[in-house]
């Protein structure tokens, strides 16, 4: 199948990809070595594959690369500081136990950075809302919840 380029922004940096005008975001960003982005169910169910698409959560799987023309992409990779850092909110999940097997902490992590961006200060009901989207097989999400509320600590400690 022919392919066409696709410019957009990829963590501050403007990128140009080669694609079929089938290929999703999620197989465009995985073939360019964007690997924090992880291919679950590929069917928008699971949550795995989320990046911030100009700052909103969306499923990358149910995007085609050819959309993001012109957009901003935002991936876990992209929170990380110049310095090496992790970002608040990495360093929340890492102190709470929000990880176990990691597959579904990039996007977990990127929901959660949208959310307190949105709003600070969440409930608990507001984070488990938020995190609908975004499924975990391993912790039971409790330290999941602890990250979130410990990231929103660090965000407000930081600001
Ligand atoms: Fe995209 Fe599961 S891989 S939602
Ligand atoms: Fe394994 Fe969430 S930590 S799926």
């Amino acid at each position: 199948m022919t392919k066409r380029e696709v410019h957009f922004t990829l963590n501050g940096r403007s990128v140009t990809y080669e694609v079929e005008p089938r290929t999703t975001l999620l197989r465009a960003l995985r073939h360019h070595g964007v690997t924090s982005v992880k291919r679950g169910c590929e069917e928008g169910e699971c949550g795995t594959c989320t990046v911030l698409l100009d700052g909103v959560p969306v499923k990358s799987c149910t995007v085609l690369a050819l959309e993001v023309e012109g957009r901003s992409v935002l991936t876990a990779e992209g929170l990380v500081g110049k310095d090496g850092k992790l970002h608040p909110v990495q360093q929340a999940f890492v102190e709470e136990g929000g990880i176990q097997c990691g597959f579904c902490t990039p996007g977990m992590v990127l929901t959660t950075y949208a959310l307190l961006k949105k709003n600070p200060d969440p409930s608990e009901d507001e984070i488990r809302l938020a995190l609908a989207g975004n499924l975990c097989r391993c912790t039971g999400y409790a330290g999941i919840f602890r990250s979130v509320k410990r990231a929103a600590e660090l965000l407000k400690d930081q600001a």
